[in-house]
């Protein structure tokens, strides 16, 4: 049995940390939105036993470390199937430890390409509860498209897609540690947060410029020093005509918001000479 699937990265458009949980982890406050970069992945499920994963990345995890074999683990647990070896293969295409929640993602399709393929139909309500358990960014991706996210990551409101428009992707060249970020992170100390509802006011309202111009990431107000490519890449972005640009997740990836593709061309031409890892995508409802 073999099924195929993308899975496709998310950006922030918003990112906004409202308190410290009793566990440790944070309660969020975070717009995503899925774009058109995505990983390819195949499933096989062979008479048998465990798991073997081929990412084309040798430093990912082969393991249940890795997001995508932990995902098969959860449903077969959760479904008590047995008897079958799955060799989950993936081609990376987006860049790993981004903040494009490329991990998360490929965990998400590997549970949606089992549901299939096993025919168990658990319904979007499980599966983002099975994801739930995988990693906090894995329910979004499930079914995707733009939604607010809270709690952990797993309270999610889908909210109206936002209008047509280019999203340029940047990420420097180094990867920021998201459990060290969040340890920077002082709830009652920061200084300058996203406008959440204003976001989602404009995005009710198809209105491009008016949620550009209120995204924020609160990680950007505790980058360790030296990380200044981000800033630049921000810059160029809106030198080049985004009506916004921000941090993405806990980043290092900048994106940027265009409304029209000739002024994300020419940034793109400008950071590509740069950056290896510059996209041009566009949104997926
Ligand atoms: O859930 P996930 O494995 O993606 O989280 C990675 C790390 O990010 C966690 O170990 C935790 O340190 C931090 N985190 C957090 N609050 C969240 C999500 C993640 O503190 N809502």
């Amino acid at each position: 049995m073999v099924e195929t699937g993308h899975a496709y990265a998310k950006i922030n458009l918003s990112l906004d940390i409202v308190s410290k949980m009793d566990d440790g982890y944070h309660n969020l406050k975070t717009i995503m939105q899925t774009v058109d970069l995505s990983d390819e992945i195949t499933l096989e499920c062979l008479p048998g036993e465990g798991f073997s994963i081929d990412s084309g990345r040798p430093y990912l995890p082969g393991d249940e470390r890795n997001i995508a074999v932990k995902a098969a683990h959860v449903f077969f647990e959760h479904t008590g199937i047995s008897g079958y070896h799955t060799k989950i293969e993936i081609i990376k295409n987006i860049p790993v430890c981004a903040g494009l929640g490329g991990g998360s993602s490929d965990g998400a399709c590997v549970l949606r390409l089992l549901d299939k393929m096993f025919e168990t139909g658990l319904g979007l309500e499980t599966l983002e509860t099975l994801g739930n358990k995988i990693g906090s960014d894995v329910p979004f991706s499930i079914s995707g498209g733009t939604k607010l996210a809270e709690g952990r990551g797993e309270k999610l409101t889908n909210l109206p897609p936002l209008p047509q428009c280019y999203i340029l992707i940047t990420k420097p060249p180094f990867s920021n540690s998201t459990p060290e970020l969040f340890g920077y992170i002082k709830c009652e100390k920061i200084r300058a947060r996203p406008d959440t509802d204003g976001i989602i006011k404009a995005l009710g309202n198809g209105d491009l410029g008016g949620i550009a111009r209120r995204m924020y990431n609160v990680f950007e107000d505790v980058l360790p020093r030296g990380k200044t490519e981000i800033a630049e890449i921000k810059e160029v972005m809106l030198d080049s005509g985004a009506p916004g640009s921000v941090m993405t997740g806990s980043g290092p990836t900048v994106i940027g918001v265009f409304d029209n593709k000739d002024n994300a061309m020419t940034a793109y031409e400008r950071l590509k000479k740069d950056y290896e890892e510059c996209y041009l995508t566009q949104t997926i409802v």
